[in-house]
């Protein structure tokens, strides 16, 4: 079985599991057992369905625990993927040496922004935009640092450029990274390492790594040089991750612009939940019944009751 049908089959039969339980019965797991197992580790009996003088969010793992766990820390093939721990690095930059990456981001969230070239137009709007961000990222105590292939002293002398352009309101306070042999483009995957050592093309791809305390590799983003990134997008990520780390939720699709018209029982409508994020399928009815019992489901043919909104406020108050 393809490890997508594993998943599938896993969370289809974590929701059955909660409907079941619903109905008072606590519920060992079905005879896929093995197969959710395989797919989800931690989904055993015990985790599923734990007592409720347990169920406090402490004790529920977290959307970052439960979903990267599906992914291994380490690369089998020297490409970096989600859930990976990133390659550490030592570069020069335009803030003088950072002799580890690891280090320099110790215990923090941080995002590691690639540019393709200083003095080229998307660029130069992309390092303006993200700077009107930092002072946001910093209260998220998420550090910033940019790269590109360039010569910390071509960055330097682009940063006028970059600050110019935004008519002077702006500062660069975020370091930006030299990667003149490309050896960093290369770890990251930003440039293939058969052509790494060609010094005038592939540029490095406009890239995202959105890195967690624990310098896994939590979200990436991969655009052409065509194309420049939206830095509310980057935002909203960071959020997001921010939250399923620290609770046993997962945002839904446009979070916090979802659910901001939703049908009830008695066929009226409530703007109540707009914004709102889901439990997670591993959270059972007790615990999301201890920990949240304002949450709503939405009914679906299926009659699976996965689809469980939380207020954010109440997410915020736990
Ligand atoms: C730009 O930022 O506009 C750009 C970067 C690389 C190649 C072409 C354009």
């Amino acid at each position: 079985m393809s490890p997508i049908a594993a998943l599938r089959r896993s969370l289809v039969s974590a929701a059955r599991g909660n409907v079941a339980a619903r109905g008072g019965v606590m519920k060992t797991l079905s005879p896929k057992a093995p197969v959710v197992a395989a797919a989800i580790p931690h989904l055993s009996s015990t985790s599923t369905f734990r007592s409720l003088s347990s169920s406090t969010m402490d004790t529920m793992e977290t959307g970052t625990k439960m979903y990267m766990s599906l992914y291994p820390e380490g690369s089998t093939d020297g490409s970096l993927r989600l859930g990976n721990i990133v390659p550490d690095f030592s570069a020069e930059t335009t803030h003088g040496p950072m002799e580890s990456f690891h280090e320099w981001k110790k215990g923090k969230w941080a995002i590691l922004f690639s540019h393709p070239a200083d003095f080229t137009p998307v660029c130069t709007t992309e390092i303006g935009r993200l700077a009107m961000k930092y002072d946001e990222l910093k209260s998220m105590d998420c550090l910033v640092a940019t790269l590109s292939v360039d010569p910390v002293k071509s960055h330097t002398e682009w940063l006028r450029d970059v600050v110019a352009h935004c008519e002077n309101q702006i500062k660069v306070e975020f370091p930006i990274i030299g990667d003149a042999d490309r050896s960093i483009s290369t770890a990251y995957g930003m440039i293939d390492p058969g052509t790494s050592d060609d010094q005038q093309l592939p540029l490095t791809i406009r890239a995202v790594f959105i890195i967690n305390p624990e310098n896994k590799l939590m979200l990436s983003l991969n655009y052409p040089a065509c194309v420049g990134r939206n830095t509310d997008e980057i935002v909203r990520c960071v959020k997001a991750l921010q939250l399923s780390y620290e609770k046993s939720i997962a945002t839904p699709a446009n979070w916090p612009e979802n659910h901001a018209d939703l049908p009830l029982k008695d066929g009226s409508r409530t703007d109540e939940f707009k914004g709102s994020v889901f439990l997670l399928p591993t959270v059972s009815p007790e615990e999301a019944k201890a920990n949240y019992p304002d949450y709503h489901t939405c009914e679906v043919p299926s009659g699976i009751e996965y689809l469980r909104l939380v207020k954010s406020e109440d997410v915020e108050k736990k």
